[in-house]
């Protein structure tokens, strides 16, 4: 039963965590033997050679955001954990999201070429949630209408560059170890809807030091001598140090960081070529911006209404959030930089090993159908998909196109939801 006993006997090695994917909820707890790390860029020459006019960036929903040019390439990391007896996947790619369309498309291809090895249930996307990748890639309506449909030329370069770096990951895997380590970085992130955080309860609030979550966690891949040959970081921040403006391809503050790693750790190799993998992913960044001056009026160049984020003269147009830098490249690297230098600071002192059988799991859960307990008496039921004032005010990253202000539960001709959430699919 205790599989690592067969022949890698001294490697038993536990990750514990938590996924929550846009479509599915995916839980899973994984121990490893053998794992191998690789990465794969996803090829733009099919994006930058044709009509760019076609692709729009996936993210900002702004269909002014026509793709014309590279700031920085994207790149699939894939990470293959395996204790001998079951195998997990984890793919983070500098994308925006990892649509349900794309996934079955991944577990298609990788059905061709493995069989039942690489499955719905032990394969794990994960998007960085850049908002200057490109879009086209959802079959579903509201993402084909701000993307320009769905374009099978934009979603094949994903498929590619994912299961490439799941091929090389896979042709590379070799014994190894995991350490975790986690620690704070407080000065890379913000909410950007902190009057609505605080509709959520006082004791629950109490239990934070922050109104957003600023840990860091790290995972160190070594070998068996201990060398490191890669890493997984999760901090909670949106990727959107670029701003709505952008029209370069960017991977963005989280893409940046794994430049920067990368390149610290292949001494002279080109980016994207040497063996070291630095992953950092998307986590808990609902509602957290990288753009730490917060929100202004462009205007006037005075704080935003702190309930509305909206401007006295032109509205909610007017109220952006601005980085830490002078324009956005420069916040692109500061902020990539500081989660950067966390991540490796962590890396270089993680000693907890993790240790125990790998386990995953998949679940569909129907959420025209799921039963959300409000109080000790009473209990409400979710309905049909449908979107809120939350989702049309936008949020100070990119306000909405139809004027709804954030905080305003009031128009009835576009009642659809009466929630007070903050917006957080921008
Ligand atoms: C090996 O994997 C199978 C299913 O994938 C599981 O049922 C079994 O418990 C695992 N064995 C050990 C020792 O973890
Ligand atoms: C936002 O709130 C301010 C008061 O705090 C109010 O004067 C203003 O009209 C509001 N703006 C919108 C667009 O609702
Ligand atoms: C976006 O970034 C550009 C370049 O850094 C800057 O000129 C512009 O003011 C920014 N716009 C917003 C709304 O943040
Ligand atoms: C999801 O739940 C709704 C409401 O109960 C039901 O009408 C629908 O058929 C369910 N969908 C699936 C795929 O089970
Ligand atoms: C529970 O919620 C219901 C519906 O909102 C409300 O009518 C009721 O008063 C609440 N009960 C408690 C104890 O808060
Ligand atoms: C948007 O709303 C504001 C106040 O709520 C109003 O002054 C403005 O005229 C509206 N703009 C448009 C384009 O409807």
């Amino acid at each position: 039963k205790r599989m690592w006993v067969v022949q890698r006997s001294s490697i038993k090695h536990v990750l514990c965590l938590v996924v929550k994917c846009v479509l599915t909820k995916l839980w899973f707890i994984f121990v490893f033997v053998f794992f191998n790390s690789n990465r794969s860029e996803i090829k733009l020459t099919v994006l930058i050679n044709v009509d760019a006019l076609l692709y729009l960036q996936m993210g900002y929903a702004n269909p002014q955001q026509k793709a014309a040019g590279i700031h920085t390439r994207l790149y699939s990391r894939a990470f293959i954990i395996d204790d001998g007896n079951r195998t997990v996947v984890f793919v983070t790619a500098d994308i925006g999201m990892v649509s349900q369309r794309l996934r079955l498309e991944v577990l298609r291809a990788l059905k061709e070429k493995y069989g039942n090895l690489y499955r719905q249930d032990n394969v794990v996307l994960s998007g960085t949630h850049t908002h200057c990748g490109l879009a086209g890639y959802f079959q579903y309506t509201l993402f084909m209408i701000t993307s320009n449909g769905y374009i099978k030329s934009s979603i094949q370069p994903l498929v590619n560059g994912i299961v490439k770096s799941i091929d090389i990951a896979h042709s590379n895997k070799r014994p190894g170890r995991i350490y975790r380590n986690k620690g704070e970085l407080d000065d890379s992130s913000i909410n950007r809807s902190p009057h609505s955080y605080l509709n959520n309860p006082e004791d629950e609030r109490n239990r934070y030091k922050w109104n957003t979550d600023k840990q860091v966690l790290v995972l160190k891949f070594t070998d068996l001598d201990g060398d490191g040959i890669g890493m997984i970081s999760w901090f909670a921040v949106h990727a959107v140090s670029m701003n709505y403006t952008n029209r370069m391809v960017s991977s963005d503050n989280m893409g940046y960081a794994s430049y920067l790693l990368e390149k610290d750790k292949n001494h002279g190799a080109l980016p994207g070529q040497g063996s070291f993998v630095a992953g950092f992913s998307s986590s808990n960044l609902g509602d957290v911006t990288p753009n730490t001056r917060g929100p202004h009026c462009v205007n006037s160049g005075l704080p935003c209404d702190y309930l509305n984020s909206s401007c006295p003269v032109g509205g909610t147009k007017e109220c952006k959030a601005f980085g830490p830098g002078e324009d956005m490249f420069d916040s692109t690297k500061i902020i990539g930089h500081s989660i950067y230098m966390k991540a490796k600071e962590l890396y270089a002192n993680a000693v907890e090993e993790v240790t125990g059988p790998i386990h995953a799991a998949h679940q569909w859960v129907n959420m025209t159908d799921v039963t959300v307990q409000i109080n000790e008496t009473h209990t409400v039921s979710t309905c049909k998909p449908a979107l809120g004032h939350s989702f049309a005010a936008g949020t100070t990253d990119g306000g909405g196109d139809l004027n709804f202000t954030q905080g305003d539960s009031t128009a009835p001709d576009f009642r659809v939801s009466a929630g007070n959430t903050p917006s957080s699919y921008l």
